[in-house]
C-alpha cells in the first residue's frame, strides 16, 4: 500500500478480492446493489410518498380541504426527490473507476451478466443518512456541529504535533471516516492522512466530494424531507442545503491523502499497519462494532509505542437491541478500564463533552450526546498486560 503525492485523495484503495475468488461475484453484486440504490432513489421514494398522498385523497372532502396546504407540501417534497436524485446520479457516475483495482471487482465489464439485485428499504434508508451526513460534513449549516466534534480533536492534534510535523512526517489514521471532512481538515494541516471506511454509501459520496467537486456550493440537497415528524414550519422540512462549503482541492501541494475501503478490523491487521501509525483519530466510531474491545485492541496495535489515540463519541453501540446480532455494551467506566488494561495511559478525559450528530437544528426534537473525549498514549504492547 503505497502513498503517492497527490492533490486529491488517492484513488480509494481496496483490499477486495480478485477474479477466481469465490467471494468475487458477491462483492460485485454488493457494489451493483449500492449503485442501483443510488440510481433508484427517486422512484423508490415516490412510491413511498404515494401511500401518504393516497391516504389524504381518501379522506372526507372537508378534511381534504383542511389538508390542502399539506397536500401541496407533499408535492413539494416530491420535487425535492428529483433534486436529490440529480446529486445521487452525479455521485455514482464514475464510481467504477474509484478503486485502484477497478479493472476487476468493480469494473463495468460483465456487470450485465450478473443477476439483478433489488435494493431493500434498509438500503434506501441509508441514502437518507448520506444526505444528513453531507449536511454534517460539508455544509455551512453543519459548521456548528462540526465545531462541537472536530475542533477539539484538531486542537489536540495540533497541540501535540504542530512542531513535530515541521521536521518529520506525522502519519494520522482515521478509521470510520464517514464523508471525510475531518480527514480533509487533518490533511489541510499538513499531516500524512489516511481515512478508512467500509460503507460503499460513504465511499462513493466522499469520493465524489473529495475528488470530483471543484469550487464551492455547486450542489444543493434536501436532507430533511425524509424526516416526517417534528417540523415546526413546512419550509424547515423542504429547506435546501448547499455543498461543499470549501473547495476540497484546496489542500497543500504534495499532500499525502488516501482512503482505504474495508473493515478497519481486517484492513489494519497487516504487518505494515502494526506499530506504525503516529496518531489514530476516532470520532463517533468505537461503538460501531460488535465488540468494542476488539476495536480498542486494533487501535492500540496500529499505533507505534508512544503513539496517540484521540477519541470523541458516545456509546451508542450500534448492534445493541438488533435481533440476531451479538454485541457487548460495557458502560463508559468499564471502557476506560479496558483502555488502560490494553496498554494506554489516558492523559486527558472529558466525559460529558456536548456533541450532536447529523442533527436537524430546526427540529422540534433534538438529540445531544454527552460524549467522551479521550486522549490516550500507547504505553506498552498488549501482550504485556
Ligand atoms: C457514526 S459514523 C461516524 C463518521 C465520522 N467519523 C463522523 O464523525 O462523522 C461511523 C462510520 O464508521 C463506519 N464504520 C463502522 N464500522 C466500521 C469498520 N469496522 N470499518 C470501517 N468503517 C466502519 C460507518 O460506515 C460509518 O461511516
Amino acid at each position: 500500500m503505497e502513498d503517492t503525492d497527490h492533490d486529491d485523495v488517492d484513488h480509494i484503495r481496496s483490499c477486495k478480492r480478485r477474479a477466481g475468488d469465490p467471494e468475487w461475484d458477491g462483492e460485485r453484486l454488493h457494489f451493483l446493489k449500492i449503485i442501483t440504490t443510488f440510481k433508484t432513489y427517486e422512484r423508490f421514494n415516490q412510491q413511498r410518498l404515494r401511500a401518504n398522498v393516497n391516504f389524504v385523497d381518501s379522506l372526507s372532502p372537508s378534511h381534504q380541504k383542511l389538508l390542502a396546504d399539506y397536500r401541496r407540501h407533499l408535492t413539494e417534497i416530491e420535487q425535492c426527490f428529483t433534486k436529490n436524485q440529480d446529486v445521487f446520479h452525479l455521485i455514482v457516475s464514475e464510481v467504477s473507476e474509484m478503486f485502484e483495482n477497478h479493472d476487476d471487482v468493480y469494473s463495468n465489464n460483465n456487470m450485465d451478466k450478473l443477476p439483478k439485485v433489488a435494493p431493500t428499504v434498509f438500503d434506501q434508508d441509508k441514502l437518507h443518512a448520506v444526505l444528513k451526513q453531507i449536511y454534517r460534513d460539508w455544509s455551512v449549516e453543519g459548521e456548528k456541529e462540526r465545531d462541537s466534534c472536530y475542533t477539539v480533536i484538531l486542537e489536540e492534534l495540533e497541540r501535540r504535533y504542530a512542531q513535530i510535523k515541521l521536521t518529520a512526517d506525522v502519519r494520522v489514521l482515521l478509521p470510520g471516516a464517514g464523508l471525510g471532512r475531518l480527514a480533509h481538515e487533518v490533511v489541510r494541516r499538513g499531516y500524512v492522512t489516511e481515512g478508512n471506511e467500509f460503507s460503499l454509501f460513504m465511499l462513493f459520496t466522499s469520493n465524489y466530494i473529495l475528488n470530483k467537486c471543484r469550487g464551492t456550493f455547486a450542489h444543493t440537497i434536501y436532507p430533511f424531507i425524509h424526516q416526517l415528524t417534528n417540523h415546526a414550519h413546512h419550509e424547515d422540512q423542504i429547506r435546501g442545503v448547499k455543498f461543499p462549503d470549501v473547495d476540497t482541492s484546496d489542500i497543500p501541494a504534495n499532500s499525502r491523502f488516501s482512503m482505504t475501503a474495508g473493515d478497519f478490523l481486517d484492513v489494519y491487521s497487516t504487518p505494515e499497519n502494526t506499530g506504525t501509525w503516529d496518531v489514530l483519530i476516532t470520532c463517533f466510531f468505537i461503538d460501531c462494532s460488535h465488540n468494542i474491545v476488539e476495536m480498542i485492541e486494533r487501535v492500540h496495535a496500529c499505533l507505534r509505542p508512544g503513539g496517540c489515540w484521540i477519541n470523541l463519541g458516545p456509546l451508542l453501540y450500534h448492534f445493541a437491541d438488533i435481533p440476531g446480532e451479538n454485541s457487548v455494551e460495557p458502560p463508559l467506566d468499564f471502557v476506560l478500564d479496558i483502555i488502560r488494561k490494553i496498554g494506554f495511559n489516558i492523559e486527558k478525559q472529558i466525559l460529558d463533552y456536548p456533541t450532536q450528530y447529523a442533527e436537524n437544528k430546526k427540529s422540534m426534537l433534538r438529540y445531544s450526546y454527552r460524549s467522551a473525549f479521550l486522549v490516550s498514549i500507547k504505553t506498552k504492547e498488549a501482550t504485556e498486560q
